[in-house]
C-alpha cells in the first residue's frame, strides 16, 4: 500500500460528480476521506451510498466561498479526526451566460465558489502541511481555463485564476514536502456537462479526438496518482484530461 494512503484527505464539493467519484476511489485506496458539502441531507446521502460499498466516508459541512465557514469546518476535522494531509479543491459552479448579458452577481458567485475558494481552503490547512513537511493539494481546473469557452467568462476567469495559484503556491512550499498541482478535466459526464442544452453539447462532443465524454473515474484515477508515493516529484503541474479536445 502507497505510505501516503493512510493520510486524512479532504475533498470539496464532494456531492457533485468528480466528487462523488473522488471519495470513491480514495477510500477504496485506504484513505481517510472527508468529503465537504454544504447541504447536510446530500452529504448523509453520499455517506450512505459509500456505506453500502463498505467505505467509511466522514462529512463536513461548510461553505468553501466562505473563509470563516472554512476555518471552523478546518478546526472541526481536526479537532474530531486528525490534521488534513491532503486537500482537493474540487467545488465548482457554473453560470453560464454571453459576457454582454452576464451581471455582477453572476461573475462574483464563481469567482467566489471556484477561485475564492481555493484560496479560503488552501490558507487554512498550509501552516499544518508546512509543520508537518507532508502536503498534497490538487486543483480542479478545467479545459475552459486553457482555451476559452463561449458563455464562459466567469468559469474560465476563475479556472485560470486556479491554475496561476498552483504554480505560485508550489514555488513557495516544494521545499517542505508539500506539492501543489492542477488537474485540468475536459468534458466529462457530470450532470454540470448535462445541464449543457443537447444541441451545443453534440457540438461540443463532436471536437473531442477521443469520440466521448470522460468518466468521472478517469479524473479520480489522475488525481490518485498525484497524492501518491510516486508523484513526489510532480509540484506545479496541469495535467489535461479531456480526451484530446484541446493540447498545448
Ligand atoms: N460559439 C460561437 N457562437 C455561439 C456559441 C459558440 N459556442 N454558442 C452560442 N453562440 C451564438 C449563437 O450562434 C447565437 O448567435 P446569433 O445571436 O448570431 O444567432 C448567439 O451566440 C446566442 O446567444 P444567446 O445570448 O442567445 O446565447 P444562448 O442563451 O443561446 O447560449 C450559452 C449561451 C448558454 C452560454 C451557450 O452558448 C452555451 O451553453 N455554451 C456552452 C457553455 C459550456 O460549454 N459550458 C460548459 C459547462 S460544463 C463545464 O464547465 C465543465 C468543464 O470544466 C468543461
Amino acid at each position: 500500500m502507497d505510505s501516503n494512503s493512510r493520510k486524512v484527505v479532504l475533498v470539496t464539493g464532494s456531492t457533485g460528480g468528480i466528487g462523488i467519484a473522488l471519495c470513491k476511489a480514495l477510500c477504496e485506496a485506504g484513505y481517510r476521506v472527508v468529503g465537504n458539502c454544504r447541504c447536510p441531507e446530500k452529504g448523509a446521502a453520499l455517506q450512505n451510498e459509500l456505506a453500502e460499498m463498505s467505505h467509511e466516508l466522514d462529512i463536513a459541512i461548510g461553505d468553501v466561498g466562505d473563509y470563516e465557514s472554512v476555518g471552523r469546518m478546518i478546526r472541526s476535522i481536526e479537532e474530531s479526526i486528525g490534521p488534513v494531509d491532503i486537500l482537493i479543491n474540487n467545488a465548482g459552479v457554473t453560470k453560464d451566460k454571453k459576457f454582454t448579458k452576464m451581471s455582477k452577481d453572476d461573475w462574483d458567485y464563481v469567482i467566489n465558489t471556484d477561485l475564492n475558494s481555493v484560496f479560503h481552503c488552501s490558507r487554512h490547512v498550509i501552516d499544518g502541511m508546512i509543520e508537518r513537511k507532508f502536503g498534497r493539494i490538487v486543483n480542479i481546473s478545467s479545459i475552459n481555463a486553457q482555451k476559452g469557452q463561449f458563455g464562459q467568462t466567469n468559469y474560465s476567469a476563475a479556472k485560470a485564476g486556479i491554475h496561476g495559484f498552483t504554480k505560485s503556491l508550489a514555488l513557495e512550499v516544494a521545499k517542505y514536502g508539500v506539492t501543489v498541482n492542477t488537474v485540468s478535466p475536459g468534458y466529462i459526464g457530470t450532470n454540470m456537462v448535462m445541464a449543457v442544452a443537447e444541441d451545443i453539447r453534440e457540438k461540443i462532443v463532436a471536437q473531442i479526438p477521443v469520440g466521448r465524454l470522460g468518466y468521472i473515474e478517469e479524473v479520480a484515477d489522475a488525481v490518485s496518482y498525484l497524492l501518491s508515493d510516486k508523484a513526489s516529484f510532480i509540484t506545479g503541474s496541469n495535467l489535461s484530461i479531456n480526451g484530446g479536445h484541446h493540447m498545448y
